[in-house]
């Protein structure tokens, strides 16, 4: 596909939100979308367009609309695989989210080949989506859970990840990117010591895959979960990508309608994957939209996407260091993704995000559905600003200001 120049202009005006003013004429400054990003008009006007003009159910009849919608839908399955180079269509299993691809992971596998004694490797900064379904199957089947210890700065030790990950290990899971500190972890690196005890590796890739190139073959990953919200795409269409003998190997999870290959009174068969992980009507529009989400990133390309987000981080990071009482957890920007999470001496998260929505600068507070790295940090919230491609320096400086006023309204200075 050709790539457009990047120009930050020319892609907020994609997205028709950037056009509206909040109330009492005060602009948008969105920086919450490492929680859902925005969607750009092709996807919004693609979902309509399915909606309006030939909407039907998949894979279940043969006249025009349904055998259009079908043939879409692997259309876009097939985007979604050269989106993250896996080898075939059908290791691409369309899920409601990431959420769901992960725990579909933990049961489906998990509960046919964990057993008392078994290792599933987590760490401490790991979302709850990727750490409750592990814990859950652990109690389940007696498997046990270890961590990765982390490093001063929150980032994986590394040198001690080899120790952590011994022959006992079945299963490795890992974010591509902290939903909190920004953290990148060295997924090549970690599947390697997975290999080389024969776990297998699961990349939960919400954060980084709007962010960063992904190839899952070069990298060695087993099992790739991602939403389509965070991807200028819709919500309820996740992604779980899984090797072919891996998914062949699994279990189904949930069962009905289109997961079958055939059904009698004493029992049933499984279709092949991707169609055993699927029962049941799909997200017709949602799926159809995150193909057109995929186009209009590769039509920008993910490394100047990512050139243009390192740059504002480290604007972010400048500015931000130079308010008083400014503590930002996590790594310096050169080692993470364009997120920025901080706390402030005497600001209450809360009270910050409130203040500044007045000001139309919308974060997120609170423990970003990790408690456990909130128990590593010693603190119960933090305030986050999320940054994607439609985010300027205006953003940044509107976040300062909005700073300033909310220390302001709290009598801190
Ligand atoms: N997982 C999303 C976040 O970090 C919702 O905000």
């Amino acid at each position: 596909m050709t790539q457009r120049a990047f120009d930050v202009n020319a892609i907020r005006s994609d997205f028709p939100i950037f056009s509206r003013l909040l109330p009492k004429g005060v602009p948008l400054t969105y920086l919450d979308s490492g929680a859902s990003s925005q969607k750009p008009q092709c996807v919004i006007d693609k979902e309509r367009d399915v909606n309006e003009q030939y909407y039907a159910n998949a894979y279940r009849g043969v006249h025009q609309f349904g055998a259009r919608i079908s043939e879409e839908l692997d259309e876009v399955r097939d985007k979604v695989r050269a989106f993250i180079a896996a080898e075939s269509a059908d290791e691409i299993v369309f899920t409601s989210g990431t959420t769901m691809s992960i725990n579909l992971v933990a049961q489906g596998w998990g509960r046919k080949y964990l057993s008392p004694g078994d290792v599933i490797v987590i760490n401490e900064m790991e979302h709850h989506a990727n750490f409750v379904p592990w814990q859950f199957i652990a109690e389940q089947t007696g498997a046990q859970i270890e961590f990765i210890p982390l490093t001063d700065d929150g980032r994986l030790d590394i040198e001690k990840a080899a120790d952590v990950i011994t022959k006992r290990t079945k299963l490795v899971a890992v974010c591509g990117m902290s939903n909190v500190t920004g953290v990148i972890n060295p997924i090549e690196t970690i599947c390697s010591l997975a290999r080389d005890v024969g776990a297998l590796v699961l990349v939960d890739a919400a954060q980084s895959v709007p962010h960063a190139l992904v190839n899952v073959v070069a990298d060695g990953i087993d099992f790739l979960a991602f939403s389509g919200h965070k991807l200028f795409g819709p919500s309820g269409i996740g992604v779980l990508y899984g090797r072919r003998e891996l998914l062949d190997a699994m279990d189904p999870v949930f069962c009905g309608g289109h997961m079958i290959n055939t059904v009698s009174k004493s029992q049933s068969t499984w279709a092949d994957p991707p169609a055993k992980f699927e029962a049941g009507t799909p997200a017709i529009t949602q799926t159809i939209g995150l193909g057109t989400a995929i186009d209009y990133v590769n039509s920008i390309g993910l490394t100047a996407i990512h050139d243009h987000e390192q740059q504002l981080l480290r604007y972010a990071h400048e500015q931000l260091e130079k308010i008083p009482g400014m503590r930002i957890h996590g790594p310096g920007p050169v080692q993470k993704g364009p997120i920025v999470s901080f706390t402030i001496d005497q600001v209450a998260a809360e009270d910050l995000a409130q203040l500044l929505s007045r000001k139309g600068v919308f974060v997120r507070h609170g423990h970003h559905c990790t408690m456990p790295l909130h128990d590593w940090l010693g603190i119960p919230a933090t305030t986050r600003a999320s940054f994607a491609m439609y985010n300027t320096t205006v953003d940044v400086d509107a976040l300062v200001s909005g700073i300033h006023f909310a220390r302001e309204r709290l009598r801190l200075t």
